[in-house]
């Protein structure tokens, strides 16, 4: 079973890299995430501005949120960079280099445009496997400018190490752009070697009672397995239209997480906040359920489902709508709970001696019930000609 995969030009034993955070800070965390399992590390950010080194405490809290019986999750986090300046962190890469033996991948976040490729060339210098140039980054210079929305800095930022560096350079992108695809296909024809895709996005979180924001009192990073949706959604349209390969970060949190992302034409992914939750040996339970799905799916080269998903991938246009459905209660299974009468908003559902009973006519084959019942008690057809 081979799990191996190129990313940026790097050879990769398998799909999961460490993301740049507070788990990927200093040379001793690359040593664990080696140990772990872990692909390669991004280690963590190093920042131009020296106040984005000190954090505020505390800094994470697991909001716990949604509707009784829908609950989410998010890791809500407003950590700061790395501690030190680029001195400092050239000696991080180069003893993070000295001490493992899996690609090392520098993170530079600056704040002047000059600066850019001063980082890239020192962390190159320091040894270095590749940068990932993180103008994404909701601290940096996307809050204090309201006029930029990142996509202008993005492309200078690389077209600028690009010139300065050999390794490869790899945007870490942000969800919040005007068009994730536009900004991605032009870093691609400025060179880009990688594309990470999406950054964790910023929000706020409320206590209703002080009437402030959480925490630090400002604005922090969120994210959950809920953000995977909107990267899968990126990566299908971008990976046929780029060059450049394609790391998928936000929300994946399991093996099948990383399957998705493969399937959507990801080459690698990077996770930060399940190695928060669950420690950094939660990447061998990944590999499993990897290894698992190629063993169901008689797979010998992980690497030959990468963009599958992306072909099956339909437009507006190309949609089924004419096939109708309907819903089905098989009466032995059904426990008489009443969630999906509560959903029904076509009145199909009721209960007739305790049992979910719905009617063929008024059934609008929505799906919304069979996805409700606990017990698997309810299918949905295509309804017969
Ligand atoms: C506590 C924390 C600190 C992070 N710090 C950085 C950072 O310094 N630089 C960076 O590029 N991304 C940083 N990230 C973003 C992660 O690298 C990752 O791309 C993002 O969290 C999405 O992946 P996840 O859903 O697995 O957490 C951080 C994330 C977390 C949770
Ligand atoms: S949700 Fe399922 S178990 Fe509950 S009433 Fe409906 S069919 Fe029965
Ligand atoms: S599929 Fe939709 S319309 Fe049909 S019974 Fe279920 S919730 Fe109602």
């Amino acid at each position: 079973m081979n799990m191996k995969v190129r990313y940026a030009g790097i050879e990769l034993a398998h799909p999961i890299i460490a993301a740049s955070a507070g788990t990927t800070m200093d040379a001793p965390e690359a040593v664990k995430c080696e140990d772990a399992g872990f692909s390669a590390v991004v280690l963590k950010s190093v920042q131009e501005e020296v106040i984005m080194r000190y954090n505020p405490f505390p800094r994470f809290k697991v909001l716990r949120s949604g509707i009784p019986g829908y609950e989410s999750c998010t890791f809500y986090s407003y950590e700061q960079a790395y501690y030190g300046g680029i001195e400092e962190y050239a000696e991080t890469v180069r003893k993070s280099k000295e001490r493992t033996s899996i690609p090392i991948i520098a993170s530079i976040n600056c704040i002047q445009p000059e600066t850019w490729a001063k980082y890239a060339v020192a962390c190159e210098q320091a040894g270095a496997d590749a940068v990932e140039i993180v103008p994404s980054c909701p601290s940096g210079l996307l809050v204090r400018d309201p006029s930029n929305d990142g996509h202008a800095i993005a492309v200078q930022a690389l077209k600028d190490c690009k010139a300065a560096v050999k390794i490869p350079v790899i945007p870490k992108m942000s969800g919040q752009v005007a068009n994730v695809l536009h900004t991605a296909t032009c870093l691609d024809q400025a060179g880009a070697d990688g594309l990470t895709m999406l950054n964790r996005a910023t929000g706020i979180e409320i206590d209703i009672d002080a009437m402030r924001p959480i925490l630090h009192g400002g604005v922090a990073g969120h994210g959950g397995s809920w953000a995977l949706n909107a990267v899968l959604r990126w990566i299908i349209v971008t990976a046929p239209k780029v060059r450049a390969t394609i790391s998928a970060t936000g929300g994946v949190m399991t093996g099948e997480d990383v399957i998705k992302c493969l399937l959507a034409g990801a080459q690698t992914t990077q996770i930060a906040a399940v190695v928060y939750l669950k420690g950094y040996k939660y990447v061998q339970t990944m590999l499993e359920q990897i290894r698992r799905y190629m063993e169901r799916h008689e797979l010998e080269n992980l690497a030959d489902i990468i963009g599958v998903a992306g072909k099956n991938f339909l437009s507006m246009e190309q949609y089924d709508r004419v096939t109708r459905y309907v819903s089905e209660c098989d009466p032995e299974k059904c426990t008489g709970c009443r969630k999906c009468e509560n959903v029904c908003i076509y009145d199909a559902i009721s209960l007739k001696s305790g049992k979910c009973e719905i009617d063929p006519q008024k059934c609008d084959g929505c799906g919304l019930c069979p996805s409700v019942c606990r017990v698997g008690a309810i299918q949905i057809h295509p309804k017969e000609a």
